[in-house]
């Protein structure tokens, strides 16, 4: 079976990485969107079944959701919560960094996701922006557990190499690894939040100093737990935080991170892509606090697949899960079978979300109504049925008081509607053998 193809409708590829590809899909089964993840072919596919155990073992609102482990002829392919977004490295190339106070807010969401895998045994090994997803509505969800390893009785080794600047020196050496490793990572994600990398603002001295024991070289001198590290830092006001929205176009992968002398332009260029546009559904209450951030109220598109030959019932489906309304228009044809669409408004391509979509959808081909044939000649009939499309079964019965050839009855009756194809039933006389004339 075709696992994949069968349930699941490509919409676009949204993401790609070190070690796999990520698509938007809709999921036809259940009417959601889903994305859909496969690894490169190089790669080990226990690779992937070791991100899907791990992520099915936690459960945050700052992780992104696992669905199902899915086999489709000898690949295997996760499948996962959709966020609709971009991640953190497009979001501040945006943005740009954020405010401390802010920062530490959104760090702690992302931290508090590591201190639950800790404490469920999992190391993530590749905390990092690319890995950190922002939804429209801003939330901070982690993803990528490819390079995320289980913690057995005492320590493991490293997998060896990682993303520079943010992989500790000893996994990048291929040592043994712990919640340190992870300390590390989220010292350095800290740090490109806060902003002190691009010197646009001094991070207060308490996340300076937080920062610096967090990425320590020596893991004996960082924060032993993602917990400590957590406390060591300025409080926050305690709300839930959400970023303000971010941008989405129709593949996150063409945008290009901008500095923040190049935003102004960009963003001009940005309302320029045809397929783009701004997405930024909800600005919600937490973003008030975000007033620097222009925040964004243009609508949020989404891309409509291909929808012409799927079956109606699966199309519908399709556009309920990208949050759009379908209307569907009957119309006859004699070549699209019945439930299939036929032709679909608008065409493929971003829309905006809520959006109606059009839907033609074959009815097959049209009835036709059966001709009243009796006292025509066999001939006349034969050939007024064909015309139709329909066939005759001739059938035959003695008469002396109709010319040979003459029909005598019919089945089923003038005006029955049938399709093309259907058999109608003549009753053609012919005279009794003894009759002499
Ligand atoms: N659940 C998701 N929803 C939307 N986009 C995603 C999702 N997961 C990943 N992406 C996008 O795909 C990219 C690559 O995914 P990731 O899991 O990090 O793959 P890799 O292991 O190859 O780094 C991410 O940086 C992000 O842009
Ligand atoms: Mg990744």
């Amino acid at each position: 079976m075709d696992a994949i193809k069968d349930r699941y409708r490509l919409v676009r590829r949204v993401g790609e990485g070190g070690a796999g590809v990520v698509y938007q899909a809709a999921d036809a089964l259940l009417g959601r969107t889903v994305a859909i993840k496969a690894l490169h072919q190089r790669l080990a596919v226990d690779l992937l079944r070791g991100e899907g155990r791990s992520l099915a073992r936690l459960n945050h609102p700052n992780v992104v959701s696992v669905h199902d482990l899915v086999e489709d002829r000898g690949r295997w392919y996760l499948i996962l919560e959709y966020v609709d977004g971009c991640h953190l490295d497009q979001w501040l190339a945006e943005h740009g960094p954020l405010r401390p106070e802010h920062a530490v807010e959104t760090f702690r969401c992302v931290a508090r996701a590591v201190q639950q895998a800790h404490q469920l045994g999992i190391l993530h090994c590749d905390i990092k922006p690319a890995n950190v997803l922002v939804s429209v509505s801003g939330e901070v969800k982690l993803t990528d557990f490819t390079l995320a390893h289980l913690l057995a009785a005492g320590s493991f080794r490293g997998p060896g190499g990682g993303s520079a600047g943010y992989a500790a020196p000893e996994q990048m050496a291929g040592l043994a690894v712990d919640e340190r490793t992870d300390v590390y990572a989220l010292g350095a994600l800290l740090r490109r939040l806060a902003g002190s990398l691009e010197q646009a603002s001094e991070p207060p001295r308490q996340i300076e100093v937080t920062i610096a024991r967090a990425t320590a070289p020596n893991p004996e001198d960082r924060y032993p737990t993602v917990e400590a590290m957590l406390a060591s830092l300025p409080d926050g006001n305690g709300q839930v935080t959400r970023l303000a929205s971010c941008s989405t176009v129709s593949d996150l992968t063409r945008v290009d991170p901008i500095t923040r002398q190049e935003k102004q332009p960009a963003r001009v260029r940005w309302l320029a892509l045809p397929t783009g546009g701004l997405a930024a559904a909800a600005v919600l209450a937490s973003v008030a606090a975000f007033s620097h951030f222009t925040a964004q109220a243009s609508p949020v598109r989404v891309t409509l697949p291909d929808l012409v030959t799927s079956q109606s019932r699966s199309a519908q489906l399709i556009v309920h899960s990208l949050a759009l309304r379908d209307r569907l228009h009957r119309a006859y044809s004699p070549t699209v079978p019945s439930g299939t669409v036929m032709r679909q408004q608008p065409a493929p391509g971003p829309v905006l979300k809520g959006s109606t979509i059009d839907l033609v959808v074959s009815e097959g081909p049209r009835p036709v109504a059966v001709p009243d044939l009796r006292s025509m000649s066999q001939a006349a009939a034969v050939g007024a049925l064909r015309r139709l499309g329909l066939k005759v079964a001739i059938q035959t019965e003695d008469s002396i008081s109709h010319d040979s050839g003459t029909i005598l009855g019919q089945s089923p009756a003038a005006q029955t509607r049938l399709l093309p194809g259907a058999t109608v039933t003549v009753t053609v006389s012919t005279k009794p053998w003894y009759w002499p004339f």
